[in-house]
């Protein structure tokens, strides 16, 4: 049976990766500056991750979720104390697409509405309700477009107002920095203001945390900066280095009952064993502290190169935006440098999205093949 071609592929096949390094099944090295797209947070194959892993599988790796299971009390509690975000509830799923599509759901069901408020640029996902808020029309099917979504300009404050005073919308959905749209990320003062508009029009705010989360900008939540609490929070990438698995943060005026929201891997032990060990090791290491440190370093040395626009980004969600488009020097990175960076929908921009392990010297390796390639 032949592969749904869905995807572009660079000629590299992994075969072992280890800490920021990738290597193919010639044994070439290549430095991961990409994270599997923001997925590996405490760097490949990390030994407390694979032990704990190992572990959980030795005992039991799957049961529904029609039982017991304390593993899922144990992310719970490690999530609400690392995050710092206290008396939300936790609802365990699979993927960044599913936490939204749950998030939009529970905020339809609460405020009985049903539109969504959206921003351009946006990406929250491929499923039902998640690709419908996603900006780009070419991954919408017109089952997807009974949807109905107001798409906003992110920092465009009116707009904002003007769709909710309509009194119709259930959620707005907002990636504090957006990743894919291509890292750009408005003042303090927007957020607030969206956020206080949410409550004054009954909706929910949702922070799709998907790919900013779990550390990956230096704080837990790139919304913390900004000093706003969400209705509902989407998590998933970083969360289990690539165990698949994602959740939302609900806050607790927001009722559940049984049969509400529901799935059957969500949750499951091995995916909790994965996020705990995660969570451990972000501790052990410091790794939010140390993506900070490390942003400060990159940013000080990008500003000798040529051709740079701009850096965007904060911690290690980065992009390096040039003044022409980057396509071809990715590929030179990546074939001549051995290095993987990142796209997104801005055609000048370089992502870098490391594991949060990552140390100077690598940075200083990315510095030396961009200065010999501009
Ligand atoms: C901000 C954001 N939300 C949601 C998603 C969808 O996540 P998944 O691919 O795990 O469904 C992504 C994926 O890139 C993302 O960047």
């Amino acid at each position: 049976m032949s592969l749904f071609n869905v995807y572009p592929l660079f000629d590299i096949t992994p075969a072992f990766a280890k800490d920021v390094f990738v290597y193919d099944t010639d044994g070439t090295k290549y430095l991961d500056l990409y994270g599997g797209h923001a997925v590996i947070s405490i760097g490949h194959s990390h030994p407390h991750y694979i032990q704990a892993i190992q572990k959980q599988l030795n005992s039991i790796g799957f049961y529904s979720n029609s039982i017991q299971n304390p593993l899922q009390h144990t992310l719970a509690n490690k999530l609400e104390a690392m995050s710092d975000c206290k008396d939300y509830q936790l609802f365990l799923c699979n993927s960044g697409a599913e936490a939204n599509e749950n998030a939009l759901k529970l905020a339809s069901f609460h405020t009985g509405k049903k539109k969504i408020l959206a921003f351009k640029n946006s990406f929250h996902g491929r499923t039902s309700a998640a690709v419908a808020a996603t900006d780009n029309k070419k991954i919408i099917a017109p089952i997807n477009a009974q949807q109905e979504v107001d798409f906003v300009t992110l920092g465009d404050i009116q707009a904002v107002e003007a769709v909710l005073k309509q009194g119709d919308t259930c959620a707005v959905i907002i990636e504090c920095i957006q990743g894919v749209g291509g890292l750009d990320e408005m003042p303090t003062a927007f957020y607030t203001a969206v956020a206080k508009l949410c409550k004054e029009y009954n909706t929910l705010l949702i922070a799709d945390e998907v790919q900013s989360g779990f550390g990956r900008t230096g704080d837990f939540f790139a919304f913390q900066k900004h000093g706003i609490t969400p209705d509902i929070i989407s998590i998933a990438k970083g969360m289990g280095n690539g165990f698949p698995i994602g959740g939302i943060f609900i806050q607790p005026e927001i009722q559940p009952s049984f049969g509400m929201l529901g799935t059957t891997f969500g949750g499951n032990h091995l995916a909790c064993a994965a996020a705990i060990a995660v969570l451990e090791v972000i501790a052990q290491q410091q790794l939010l502290s140390h993506a900070k440190d490390i942003a400060t370093y990159f940013i000080e040395k990008t500003q000798s190169l040529p051709k740079l626009v701009t850096v965007k980004g904060r911690g290690l969600m980065l992009g390096l935006e040039f003044d022409f488009p980057v396509a071809e020097l990715r590929k030179t990175l990546i074939y001549k440098h051995h290095i993987f960076t990142g796209n997104s929908k801005n055609p000048n921009l370089l992502r870098i999205l490391p594991p949060l392990t990552i140390q100077k010297e690598h940075i200083d390796q990315l510095i030396a093949a961009l200065q010999k390639e501009l």
